[in-house]
């Protein structure tokens, strides 16, 4: 049994997380997506809706389940038997920090990191642009899964479309 971990704070999952999470499902036997909850307390959503949002989106992918993690990641990764962490690329600006992540990792606890290019279509986008863009009433509809859409909504208090 091959298993890995797609982790990240996924405050909210956006449609770039959720390419990775399926290409990922097609390359691995199981695929947890883990939350961070370390810091979590400081975000739009609570980590119990993160994790709502996360299932919500994968409950068509049957190798793919929804957890959360503490402390830290490799730790988790060697509790649960995880061969490695994936996670996604968008460009040249996050190699620095995701290339000293996977290397301590790696220095920690021997977890592998497999890298994977975003999608192009999704290679500007990450949780805190969605987070502006939605406070200040912008359309995400092409940014999110709609239950994510709908659940920005509710938090923010708008009923439009944006
Ligand atoms: O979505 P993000 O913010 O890129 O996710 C980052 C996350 C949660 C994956 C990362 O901060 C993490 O793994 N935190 C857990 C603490 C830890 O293991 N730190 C050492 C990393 S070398």
């Amino acid at each position: 049994m091959h298993r890995v971990v797609c982790p990240g704070s996924f405050d909210p999952v956006t449609n770039g997380h959720l390419d990775i999470i399926r290409r990922a499902a097609l390359l691995h036997d199981e695929v947890l997506v883990v939350v961070g909850a370390n810091r979590a307390k400081h975000g739009m959503f609570t980590v119990d809706e993160r994790v709502a949002m996360l299932e919500e989106v994968t409950k068509d992918l049957s190798n793919v389940s929804v957890g959360t993690f503490r402390g830290l990641l490799v730790e988790y990764c060697r509790a649960r038997g995880v061969s490695a962490i994936v996670k996604g690329l968008r460009a040249v600006s996050d190699f620095e920090y995701e290339m000293e992540m996977a290397q301590m990792n790696y220095r920690l606890a021997g977890i592998e990191t497999l890298f994977m290019t975003a999608n192009p279509l999704y290679s500007f986008l990450r949780s805190s642009l969605v987070r502006e863009i939605a406070a200040y009433g912008g359309n995400v509809a092409a940014l999110v899964p709609p239950a994510v859409e709908a659940q920005l909504r509710v938090k923010l208090g708008s009923p439009g479309t944006g």
